[in-house]
């Protein structure tokens, strides 16, 4: 089965072409980040605009990239929500319209669930059930994941989600946006210690986090310091954060394992993209006998080949019954605030 998978729930319009025998055929991403860089995050009237521009044209790039045509798609998986209402519509619209001319079916996805799902385009896959921690630029949740489609949420921030703590930082540090992979590199370059930032909610007994106090403690850092230009104090200050952060995602992600007695943790969105993070996750499911899963690295951020796979996966779920209620499907709606345990719900 060819599916074509769309997202535009952001930043990114990122289209794909998946085969259930094949795997991943073609996927491009048009990234608006220099357009949105100019007002420090994303205007969201500028994006949807903009993916109107450019879904078109990458649905024929992929096709002709992998020596398709539009008559041999057999089902369209697109980006329900959760995203930006606007931006959403452009990508659940050209679905239904293109579906409904080739009277295939459509399938509305959760982009977390692609986020996660991204995760079995790895070599190996993970194989449920496992711990899943999702941390993007929107979500930082831990979820128990016994098998697709079966989500429960153990833990979330009370705050700031992850990716946005790394962009706020990276703009405070004078970066800019998205200021995850920047905030990274610099960070590599200081000292661990030399500048020690709070570990918020590190020691609590559930399994949420909190990051809006963090960000907190680096604008003070930047307040306080005699020169916070100085190359030194910036790289110092990047470590600090990031160590902040690995150290909670890791306890936490850790803890999860434990009181569920699991042993495989896989992690997805955005943030999965981090170094320092990888590397502490290996080290820590290493020593206790567990493993870890990563997407690969160039499908962790917004991307149609994560959509088109939970979108497969979703159909493969269905009965013949469930699917033939996508058939020509004229009503549509987006959800920019979908939970994912809505969208499991669904199944
Ligand atoms: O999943 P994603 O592409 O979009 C959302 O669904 O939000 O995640 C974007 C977030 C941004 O906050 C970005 O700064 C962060 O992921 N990010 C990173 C890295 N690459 C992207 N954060 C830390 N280290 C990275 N290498
Ligand atoms: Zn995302």
């Amino acid at each position: 089965m060819l599916v074509l998978g769309i997202e535009s729930s952001c930043d990114e319009t990122g289209v794909a072409l998946i085969d259930d025998r094949q795997g991943l055929l073609a996927h491009a991403v048009h990234t608006q980040i220099d357009m949105h860089r100019l007002y420090g995050g994303v205007v969201p009237e500028l994006a949807s605009r903009d993916h109107i521009r450019r879904v078109i044209p990458l649905i024929e790039q992929v096709l002709e990239e992998a020596g398709k045509t539009k008559a041999n798609l057999q089902a369209i998986a697109v980006t329900q929500g959760p995203g930006l209402a606007g931006a959403l519509l452009v990508g659940v619209s050209v679905a239904h319209a293109l579906a409904f001319a080739l009277d295939i079916p459509v399938i509305g996805v959760h982009h977390m669930e692609g986020h996660l799902l991204a995760n079995l385009l790895a070599d190996p896959a993970p194989q449920f059930p496992f711990i899943a921690l999702l941390v993007s630029g929107g979500h930082t949740q831990i979820m128990k994941v016994t098998r697709f489609g079966e989500y429960e949420l153990l833990g979330d921030t009370l705050d700031d989600a992850v990716g946005e703590a790394f962009d706020k930082t990276a703009q405070l540090l004078g970066m800019s946006y998205p200021g995850g992979p920047g905030v990274s590199a610099l960070a590599e370059k200081g000292t661990s210690g030399a500048i020690e930032l709070p570990r918020p909610m590190l020691h609590s007994p559930n399994l949420d986090m909190s990051f809006s106090g963090l960000k907190t403690a680096v604008l003070t850092a930047v307040q306080k310091a005699p020169d916070a230009e100085d190359e030194t104090f910036r790289a110092n200050l990047a470590r600090g954060f990031v160590d902040s952060v690995v150290d909670v995602l890791a306890a936490k992600a850790i803890k999860a394992l434990k009181q569920q007695k699991m042993k495989t943790l896989v992690v997805a969105g955005g943030v999965s993209a981090n170094k320092q993070l990888r590397e502490r996750l290996r080290a820590e499911t290493a020593k206790r006998g567990m493993k870890v899963f990563f997407p690969p690295l160039k499908l962790c951020t917004d991307n149609g080949a994560m959509i088109a796979t939970a979108g497969l996966a979703r159909i493969k779920h269905m009965s013949d019954e469930e699917i033939a209620r996508h058939f020509k499907n004229l009503k549509f709606s987006v959800k920019p605030r979908w939970q994912l345990k809505e969208a499991a719900a669904d199944l």
